[in-house]
């Protein structure tokens, strides 16, 4: 299998900050804020870090179990344990792949806005409405996002290329506290807002009577989409992982940092929402129509739209990195093709699918799949079938599948002191997880309706 040669993470601070920085993405600074602002806010934020506890923590140490144990890219990681099972590394590479369809062209957005906040100063005007006319243009338009998508996978491309320790490693270790300190800082000026703290209270005031079953179900699946857990990527950063990373404080840290700057996100959002007066369910709107238009009220307006957007980039980058390397990692290992190639082969895929999805919100608006747009498309598979499926499956593998002594040795390193603890991780897994991943399947089909 050759895993003596095998790339691996430096340090353990690396092996976290890597995983961190695939987790931390647009599921974080975009999706987060708006989902909790259609769901109860504090209500929300209280059920969301619930769920994270109990579901997205023990699925994140199942991976981390089965990418490890077996030092593999997650297609072999599965065949690894079990000969029946290597055709959930189809599914992996699948979901990896049209989730990027999507996902490369909302990071091509980031880096336009960041650009654009350079070039022309996109934060002039106040109008939330000239805004919005200047983001569906912008996205209609022919070939400007389809360049930007291409933009996105170079960028992704040359991270890749440089190899597991030169380019991920260093990128993530350079780019994750950078990440953090901007959102301290934009959530500072953000709370200095005038009436700023009325969306601080929002935020953070748990009003349970705007809570239903539907908003337990929305949180599962945001925890899911935002700790990265479900396809191969948390499998795949941790096949580099050394013998002596403690997968438990990993697993632990990267929960906590993912949680930190969606919170993070909230307390930049909501304050700065509030003080200028604008829904705070605005939805998927909300940075890019929203945000120019707070922007321009604060001082140095420019300098504060160029930090966010390019936070957002950089956000997102890592997360199509930790997509694109499932692939990758796949495609050399599974194929016996070289790494650059490999690399070149997904980045040229993706291209072409992203292409189509960004397209697919101009000129080929007519081309639809059961009524969505390709773009619309992807993301409505991946999010709502795909990403529950997997997770469930990875919950069952490790839970039934990997031997009890591999998971517990694997978890607790040899150590009897965390045996028990391995063992409650284990019933999550075995139990509470593949049910209430089914409830969340059951809602995206529509059969939990009656509720
Ligand atoms: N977790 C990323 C985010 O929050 C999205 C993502 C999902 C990345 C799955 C990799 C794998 O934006």
């Amino acid at each position: 299998m050759g895993h003596q040669t095998r790339a691996t993470f430096g340090s353990k601070l690396s092996a976290v900050l890597v995983a961190a920085g695939g987790a931390v993405g647009l599921g974080n600074i975009w999706r987060f804020p708006y989902v909790a602002g259609e769901n109860g806010g504090g209500a929300f934020l209280a059920i969301y870090i619930l769920c994270a506890v109990i579901m997205g923590l023990p699925i994140m140490l199942a991976e981390f179990v089965i990418g490890r144990s077996s030092h593999s890219n997650a297609f072999g990681a599965f065949r690894h344990h079990s000969n029946l099972w290597k055709y959930m590394g189809f599914n992996c590479i699948l979901t990896s792949f049209l989730i990027m369809g999507f996902y490369c062209v909302v990071a091509g957005w980031t880096i336009e806005y960041t650009v654009h906040s350079v070039a022309s100063g996109i934060a002039r005007s106040t109008l939330a409405d000239e805004h919005a006319a200047y983001f569906s243009a912008f996205i209609s338009n022919p070939w400007r996002p389809v360049l930007y998508t291409a933009a996105a996978m170079l960028l992704t491309h040359t991270v890749i290329a440089l190899g597991v320790r030169k380019g991920i490693e260093r990128c993530s270790r350079m780019l994750m506290p950078v990440l953090l300190i901007m959102l301290v800082v934009l959530a500072v000026r953000s709370l200095m807002m005038p009436g700023g703290f009325e969306g601080l209270r929002f935020f953070l005031y748990p009003d349970f009577s705007k809570v239903s079953a539907r908003t337990l179900l929305v949180a599962i699946g945001q925890v899911f989409f935002s700790l990265s857990v479900g396809l191969g990527s948390m499998i795949t950063y941790a096949s580099y992982f050394k013998s002596d990373t403690d997968l438990r404080t990993t697993a632990v840290n990267v929960t906590v940092i993912d949680t930190l700057v969606a919170v993070l996100a909230g307390l930049v959002i909501f304050p700065a929402v509030f003080s200028v007066g604008i829904e705070p369910s605005a939805g998927s709107s909300l940075v890019f129509i929203t945000l120019p238009s707070i922007f321009a009220t604060m001082p140095l307006s420019t300098v504060w739209s160029t930090l966010f957007f390019l936070l957002l980039a950089v956000a997102a980058l890592t997360s199509v990195i930790s997509l694109h390397e499932v692939i990758t990692a796949c495609i050399h290992e599974e194929w016996h093709i070289r790494r650059r190639t490999a690399a070149w082969i997904t980045t040229l895929s993706i291209t072409v699918l992203g292409t189509a999805a960004s397209l697919s919100l101009g000129l080929l608006d007519g081309w639809r799949i059961f009524g969505l747009t390709i773009f619309d498309a992807l993301d409505f598979v991946t999010a709502n079938i795909l990403l529950p499926v997997s997770g469930m499956f990875s919950a069952l593998f490790a839970g039934w599948v990997i031997k009890r002594t591999t998971f517990v040795d694997e978890l607790t390193g040899r150590s009897m002191k965390y045996s028990r603890q391995a063992e409650v991780v284990r019933i999550l897994l075995r139990y509470v997880c593949p049910i209430m991943l089914s409830l969340i399947f059951l809602d995206n089909l529509g059969l939990l309706n009656w509720l």
